[in-house]
């Protein structure tokens, strides 16, 4: 399958901007799945609820559903974007699966970063896992990285791939995600944003430095700072099996009866 990352700057507040430029990123590409950055069409930083409540959308339902079923349907696979949910009133810094039919699941970022805290809701959903044929896909949202506990889980629960959504500010996650890659025997998508944010006395650089890692934690593909798609073939049967020597398994070699979790 083709697997695809895109890495861009998005425009706070201005969906029809963004809706734009990931859409020209993309033309023409054919991809099996597409991983956008996380808040990738709204931008990040929200300064209360009354403004996020403006920004943020049903899912499915709203503008950023229709587009996002557009953008399946004209790369030809699933998409995986990072967006900002509203439900009954409660904001969740979420992920969200399309596919040509429309919405196919929502993982909610349970491990909100920093001032995220203010606004948004830790997710309720867990860990899903969605079959998309070619590959079993679970995401998880940017600071999520940090605890290994997210990729394990999505690991267990029989993903072969980890979609994540970021927008990175600390330097470490690009490596690490190797490192995640390779204790799972998964592939894993780093969509990261790049570009800065002003917001009052609020300041952000992201990092940029997405990539393309496969099961080995070797990097296939990889971005610095610039606007762009990544893609590369993969293939998601070499997640399926956790055999790392004849005698060695990293599920079956597990030890829960001695970990402290
Ligand atoms: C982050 O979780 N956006 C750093």
């Amino acid at each position: 399958m083709i697997a695809g990352v895109l890495q861009f700057e998005p425009a706070w507040g201005v969906k029809d901007a963004n809706f734009k430029k990931i859409e020209s990123l993309c033309r023409n590409a054919k991809l099996d799945l597409l991983v956008l950055p996380e808040l990738s069409t709204t931008g990040y930083l929200f300064l209360s609820k009354k403004e996020l409540s403006s920004h943020a959308e049903e899912f499915p339902g709203g503008e950023t559903s229709s587009f996002l079923q557009e953008l399946s349907i004209k790369t030809g696979g699933f998409v995986v974007a990072g967006v900002a949910e509203k439900d009954e009133g409660i904001f969740y810094n979420s992920a969200v699966l399309f596919g040509r039919k429309g919405h196919m699941g929502t993982y909610r970022k349970v491990h909100l970063f920093s001032t995220e805290k203010k606004v948004f809701e830790p997710g309720n959903l867990g860990f899903p896992v969605f079959d998309i044929g070619v590959a079993k896909v679970g995401m998880m949202v940017c600071f999520d990285w940090i605890f290994p506990e997210a990729a394990r889980t999505l690991a267990l629960s029989g993903a072969d791939i980890i979609a994540h959504p970021s927008n990175l500010v600390m330097p470490y996650c690009p490596d690490a995600a190797s490192t995640r890659a390779l204790e799972n025997n998964v592939f894993y998508l780093l969509s990261n944003r790049t570009g800065e944010e002003r917001r009052k006395t609020l300041h952000l650089k992201f990092i940029g430095s997405s990539r393309i890692i496969g099961t080995k934690g070797e990097v296939l593909s990889s971005a610095d700072k610039e606007e762009r798609l990544l893609s590369c073939k993969i293939d998601p049967q070499k997640a399926r099996t956790k055999r790392i020597t004849p005698q060695n398994d990293l599920f079956s070699d597990r030890r829960s009866d001695q970990y402290k979790l």
